[in-house]
């Protein structure tokens, strides 16, 4: 899909992945819809981006909250043919510690926000996608959703994460299946350890320590990489249904 012919639902737009995505996009062309629950931050990045970009204030968890911003997208772009989705919270709690067991509203709230936030966007963006004409691929649109390295390589204390980040991985495969008929691709990306706003509070001796851990280059990601592997997969016709790492081949011990 061309870049100058998209226009892009972008979750967590405001901050970290998600705001590199939107910056790259647009550089290419693209136009886009910036969903995220941090209006301040939204807002300032779309009005930095002019006629681009609108940013609206839509928390993952709510279906309404989405439908509003699908349908303010229809408005003022008259298509979606692209949803990037990188909304998403880190939490750390252990199974079993000396509290007591893994809470049990933790974990719902970060399968809420991680997995089903993620699903419930793609769903209702599908849905309009379905309405666009085909390309000469085919193609009426593209899905990117956002997992991470803990999906298969979950430590100590990211239980509800890595599950959340698992369901993301395990659904790749048969939404393209469901999706095919309609021209629409879906890919996953699993990012190792990118310097973000979650990173930026740790100190220069915790991200000293992390980068020791990759094997090459020995750095943490930015967040421009993954806005470059997000758009290459939304045009690469060919790229459907997998699942790719990005992550200088870390391993988590
Ligand atoms: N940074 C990393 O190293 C890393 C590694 C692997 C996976 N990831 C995943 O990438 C995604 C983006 O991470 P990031 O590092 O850019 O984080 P970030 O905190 O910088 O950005 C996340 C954005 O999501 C928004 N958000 C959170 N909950 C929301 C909700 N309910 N509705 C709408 N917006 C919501 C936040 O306001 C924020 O702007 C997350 O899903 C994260 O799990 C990040």
């Amino acid at each position: 899909m061309k870049l100058d012919q998209t226009v892009a639902v972008i979750t967590g737009g405001a901050s970290g992945l998600g705001e590199a995505t939107v910056r790259n996009f647009v550089e290419g062309g693209a136009r886009v819809a910036i969903f995220d629950m941090n209006a301040e931050k939204g807002e300032q990045v779309a009005s930095e981006l002019g006629d681009a970009a609108i940013f609206c204030a839509v928390n993952v968890t709510d279906e309404n909250s989405i439908a509003s911003g699908v349908a303010a997208t229809m408005e003022k772009f008259g298509k979606i043919n692209a949803n990037v989705n990188c909304a998403g919270i880190g939490v750390a709690m252990k199974t079993m510690g000396k509290e007591g067991p893994h809470t049990l509203d933790l974990f719902k709230k970060v399968i809420d926000i991680n997995l089903v936030g993620t699903f419930n966007t793609f769903r209702l963006c599908v849905e309009q996608m379905a309405k666009n004409e085909p390309n000469s691929e085919g193609e009426r649109g593209v899905i990117v959703n956002t997992a991470s390295v803990a999906a298969f390589d979950g430590q100590k204390g990211q239980v509800a994460y890595s599950a959340s980040k698992g369901g993301i991985v395990g659904m790749t495969l048969p939404v393209a299946r469901d999706l095919a008929f309609y021209g629409i691709r879906i890919c996953t990306i699993a990012p190792g350890l990118f310097y973000t706003p979650l990173f930026e509070g740790l100190g220069q001796e915790v991200v000293d320590s992390l980068s020791a851990q990759v094997t090459f280059p020995k750095r943490l990601g930015s967040p421009a990489e993954y806005g470059q592997l997000a758009r290459n997969i939304v045009e690469s016709p060919y790229l459907n249904g997998e699942t790719i790492r990005i992550d200088g081949a870390i391993r988590l011990p």
